[in-house]
C-alpha cells in the first residue's frame, strides 16, 4: 500500500534515514499544510541506487515491448486518475485545473508513445566496405538514471524522462522537487499499480543537498536534469568531474516577435497565454515581447484591457485564469523585479503588485504586469524572472527583431508573428533557439516532439521525441565476419595508390 508521505525504494515506501521531514504547503493558501515529506540523508540515495542497481540485470533485459505493455498501462491509470491528479497538482503548485489536467495529459501521451517506441528502439545495418561481413548498431540501456525535475509540470516533466528511460530498460532513482513532493509520489504510486518490478523506480524525497546526492552517486551512470541554469551548471561541473552523462533543460528569455503584418487578434491571445499561463512560470514562458513599431501601441493597448479580464485566484476555483506563484522567495524575486525595471527607464504600464483583493491574502498572488520601453541590454530583457511580468521591446525591421531576440544567454523557445511566408521561414532558421513557433505563443511543446534548448538553456540533449532516446542508450556498434578469414578494414580493401 502506498503511503504517499514516505520515499519508495525497492518497491517498498519507507521512512527517510535521518527522521526529519518538511512540509509541502498550497501557494495559494499558506494554512492548508498537504503533508509533510521526508528530508532524505545520503543513507536513503544509497538504497534508492542499490536497488536500481540490483533491479538493472532482469529489467534491461526484459523484452523491450513487454516494458511497453506496462508503459501502457501506466499510461490508461493516469487517464483513469487524470481528474484527481490535476486537483492535487493544483493545490500542490497552483496552476489552474485546467492547466493541471493538461500537464496529466502530456503526461498520459508521453506514456502511449514511449511504449510505442518499445517495438521500435531502432539500430542501424550497414554495409561493410569488406565481403561477408555484417554491420550494426544496436542500442542498450546505460543503466541506473538520476533524474531530477523542477515544479511547474510536476508530472508531464518527470514522465519526459521516466517513461523513454523505462523503455530502454533503465532503472532510476526519481528525485523531485521539494515544491512537488506530493506529485512526485503520486506518479511513482501509478508506476507500482502499474506493475512496474520493486528497484526499478526509486522515489527519494528531499531538497537539493538530496539531488547533489544523486548526481555524485557512484552507482548513478547518467543524469538528467530540469530547473535553473545556475542549478544546472553545477551538476555539469560534477558530471564533468566523474565523467558522467548529463542531460540539461534550464531556463528561458523567450522572444515573441510580432511584425506589423501580423493578425493581432491571434497575436493577442498568444501573448495573453504564452506571457501570464501559469503564471508565467514556464521555461518556454513568453517573457519578451518584439513588437513592431507601427503596432506597438495598438498591441499593448488592447494587451492592458485583455489582461484587465484575467482572474487572479485559486486554481481549483472555476474561472480563475492566473494562479499564485509557488513560494515567497519567489514573489520576493518578482516584486525585485519591478524596482530593477523601473530604475533602469522602463514603463511600467499594468501590474507590478500584489492584488488588494482580501481573499487573496493568504497566498503568493502578484498581478499580470506588463513593462514598455524595454531595450535589449535591460536586465528585464536578459534575466529569466519566472513570473507574469512581460517585457516590451519596440523594432523597425525583420532583422531587427531577430538581431534583438537573440540577443540573450538563453534559447529554449521562440516565437514569430507573421503573415509573411518568407519571414515566417527565415525565422525558423535564424532564431537561435531550441524551438520556434510561428503564429503561435512560446509554450505548448507536444510529448512526440523533441523538446530542448541551446545555448545556456541546454547541452546539446534533448526530452520528448525520438531524440530523447539517444540519451537513454548507449548505441553499440557491432561488427560479424562470416567470411572465415581476418579480413582487415582499410588495408586489404585499400584501393591502389
Ligand atoms: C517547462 O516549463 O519546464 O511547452 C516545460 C510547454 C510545456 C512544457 C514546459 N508543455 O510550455
Amino acid at each position: 500500500m502506498a503511503d504517499l508521505f514516505k520515499n519508495y525504494i525497492d518497491g517498498t515506501w519507507q521512512a527517510a534515514t535521518p527522521g526529519t521531514t518538511f512540509a509541502s504547503r498550497n501557494p495559494a493558501s499558506f494554512q492548508d499544510v498537504i503533508g509533510h515529506f521526508p528530508a532524505s540523508g545520503p543513507a536513503d540515495v544509497d538504497d534508492a541506487a542499490a536497488a536500481a542497481q540490483d533491479a538493472f540485470p532482469a529489467w534491461s533485459s526484459t523484452p523491450a515491448p513487454e516494458r511497453g505493455r506496462i508503459l501502457k498501462r501506466v499510461g490508461d491509470l493516469l487517464l483513469e486518475r487524470k481528474n484527481d491528479l490535476a486537483d492535487a497538482m493544483t493545490r500542490e503548485m497552483g496552476k489552474p485545473l485546467s492547466e493541471t489536467r493538461g500537464d496529466v495529459q502530456e503526461a498520459i501521451d508521453t506514456a502511449y508513445y514511449a511504449a510505442s517506441e518499445t517495438r521500435r528502439l531502432f539500430g542501424h545495418t550497414v554495409p561493410s566496405e569488406l565481403p561477408d561481413k555484417f554491420n550494426m548498431t544496436i542500442r542498450r540501456p546505460v543503466g541506473v538514471c538520476g533524474l531530477i525535475t523542477a515544479w511547474n509540470f510536476p508530472i508531464a516533466v518527470p514522465t519526459w524522462k521516466i517513461f523513454p528511460a523505462l523503455a530502454a530498460g533503465n532503472t532510476i532513482v526519481f528525485k523531485p522537487s521539494e515544491e512537488s513532493p506530493h506529485c512526485g509520489a503520486l506518479l511513482v504510486e501509478v508506476l507500482e499499480d502499474a506493475g512496474v518490478p520493486a528497484g526499478v523506480i526509486n522515489l527519494v524525497q528531499g531538497d537539493g543537498t538530496v539531488g547533489g546526492a544523486v548526481v555524485e552517486h557512484p552507482s548513478v551512470d547518467a543524469v538528467s536534469f530540469t530547473g535553473s541554469t545556475e542549478v544546472g551548471k553545477k551538476i555539469g561541473a560534477t558530471c564533468g568531474r566523474l565523467n558522467k552523462p548529463l542531460s540539461l533543460e534550464m531556463g528561458g528569455k523567450n522572444p515573441m516577435i510580432v511584425m506589423a503584418d501580423a493578425d493581432l487578434d491571434l497575436a493577442l491571445e498568444g501573448v495573453l497565454w504564452g506571457a501570464y499561463g501559469t503564471t508565467g512560470q514556464r521555461c518556454t514562458a513568453t517573457s519578451r515581447l518584439i513588437v513592431h513599431e507601427d503596432v506597438h501601441d495598438e498591441l499593448v493597448g488592447r494587451i492592458q484591457d485583455a489582461a484587465e479580464g484575467l482572474t487572479l485566484g485559486d486554481g481549483r476555483e472555476e474561472g480563475v485564469d492566473v494562479g499564485p506563484l509557488i513560494n515567497e522567495s519567489a514573489l520576493k524575486k518578482v516584486q525585485s523585479y519591478m524596482q530593477i525595471g523601473q530604475d533602469e527607464g522602463a514603463t511600467l504600464v499594468f501590474g507590478g503588485t500584489t492584488p488588494d483583493n482580501p481573499d487573496l491574502q493568504d497566498g503568493y498572488f502578484f498581478e499580470p504586469t506588463l513593462f514598455t520601453g524595454v531595450t535589449p541590454n535591460m536586465r528585464l530583457a536578459q534575466e529569466e524572472i519566472f513570473g507574469p511580468v512581460l517585457s516590451v521591446l519596440t523594432v523597425s525591421s525583420y532583422e531587427e527583431a531577430v538581431t534583438v531576440a537573440n540577443n540573450t544567454d538563453y534559447g529554449l523557445s521562440s516565437s514569430i508573428y507573421t503573415e509573411n511566408v518568407r519571414h515566417a521561414f527565415q525565422a525558423m532558421h535564424d532564431l537561435e533557439a531550441g524551438i520556434t513557433y510561428v503564429n503561435g505563443p512560446t509554450i505548448g511543446a507536444e510529448a512526440h516532439m523533441p523538446f530542448g534548448g541551446v545555448k545556456d538553456t541546454g547541452n546539446g540533449h534533448r526530452d520528448g521525441g525520438w531524440e530523447v532516446f539517444d540519451f537513454y542508450t548507449e548505441t553499440k556498434t557491432v561488427y560479424v565476419d562470416y567470411s572465415g578469414q581476418l579480413q582487415k578494414a582499410q588495408m586489404d580493401n585499400a584501393p591502389d595508390a
